[in-house]
């Protein structure tokens, strides 16, 4: 048994450690599942992914795998267990609901956990470290529940954070996998890019989800995917969306205010601009930026059609613009 076995297997009991305590524990129960209920989680959907609860004790996981003859070598090198500064070894997740990440294969590699307190000065996500198992900048959270629907329905939805992949897959929307808060690396899009060729953004419909949105179809567009976009309204994610309409009525929202990215784009940016002309010009040239990371030619081309019967600006000045873009990036 080698070495990255060992730190599969320590996470795998933890996971289902944190499992048996959110359905057993008396604190699990009381705080943890009431939790997940209070915002509207279904139980089917916290067994699926196997969310969990971690006691609000110093080493209660620690205490537990000891038990069950898991050494706390591999405890600590999980970053499950961290060693302070005496040699004493305490759990990183303490009162805190569990999420179990898990790479496409199914394999525990790490956990996100959230305080369930209010207070302003703890951090909402503590994550694992990365190890020898968990390279955050290649995971997508949710990818090994979502990979057969995406695939068979060949496209992929990406949202921020745990939550919005769970209240996805409540609304019956399976072919989802969420970034985590990382800005989206290429390897995550990469690795989408084995599932299917096309990319639906559901990001926060705040400034720093539009902010990432504009970022992330950059790179999805640069790595040859088909990217398309969906602002929620009054600063809803999906997963507040999705509670706050039902579920039929957050399918038909997706639906109906799917854009490609020229669209999304256009109407941000002029939503800013407003009626300032040199402004206005500086959308057009932000959007052929964007068409200009595509590789292929032929795509670009639809894109520079779109655009000019969009924005009312003669195909043959967008083309040139775009070929003076693309000379400058060679
Ligand atoms: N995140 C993180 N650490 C933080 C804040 C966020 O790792 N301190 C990551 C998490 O993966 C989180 C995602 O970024 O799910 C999106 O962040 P945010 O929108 O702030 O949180 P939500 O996912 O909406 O969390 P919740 O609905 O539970 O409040
Ligand atoms: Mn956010
Ligand atoms: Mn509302
Ligand atoms: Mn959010
Ligand atoms: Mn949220």
């Amino acid at each position: 048994q080698n070495a990255r076995e060992s730190l599969y297997i320590v996470s795998e009991y933890a996971a289902s450690y944190f499992a048996n305590e959110l359905w057993t524990g008396n604190d699990g129960r009381a705080i943890g599942l009431s939790y997940f209920k209070e915002r509207g989680f279904r139980e089917d959907i916290l067994k699926k992914f196997q969310l969990g609860y971690s006691p609000d004790i110093w080493d209660a996981l620690i205490q537990s795998a000891a038990g069950a003859g898991h050494k706390e070598e591999y405890l600590e090198k999980t970053g499950l267990a961290i060693r302070n500064d005496k040699g004493k070894l305490y759990d990183r997740f303490r009162g805190r609901v569990m999420f179990p990440i898990h790479n496409f294969t199914g394999r525990v590699i790490g956990f996100g956990g959230r305080t369930l307190k209010t207070d302003k000065n703890v951090p909402k996500y503590v994550n694992s470290p990365e190890s020898d198992i968990y390279h955050k900048s290649n995971v997508l959270y949710g990818l090994y529940h979502a990979k057969k629907a995406i695939r068979d329905l060949d496209n992929c939805y990406l949202v921020e954070g745990y939550a919005d992949v769970l209240a996805v897959h409540q609304a019956g929307i399976e072919n989802v996998v969420a970034s985590s808060g990382t800005s989206l690396t290429t390897e995550q899009i990469r690795l989408i890019g084995r599932f299917t060729q096309n990319v639906t953004i559901l990001y926060d419909g705040d400034a720093a989800g539009i902010k990432a949105s504009l970022r992330g179809l950059d790179m999805i567009l640069e790595e040859g995917l088909n990217v398309k976009v969906v602002l929620f309204p009054d600063g809803h994610d999906p997963d507040s969306y999705m509670h706050h309409v039902g579920s039929g009525e957050f399918k038909k929202y997706i639906e109906e205010n799917r854009r490609d990215f020229i669209l999304y784009k256009a109407n941000i940016l002029l939503k800013e601009a407003g009626t300032d002309p040199i402004k206005r010009a500086g959308i057009i040239r932000d959007i052929i930026e964007s068409i200009a990371k595509i590789p292929d030619d032929i795509k670009a081309a639809v894109f520079i059609r779109e655009c000019s019967n969009l924005l009312q600006v003669e195909e043959r000045i967008l083309l040139s613009e775009l070929n003076k873009m693309r000379a400058a990036k060679l």
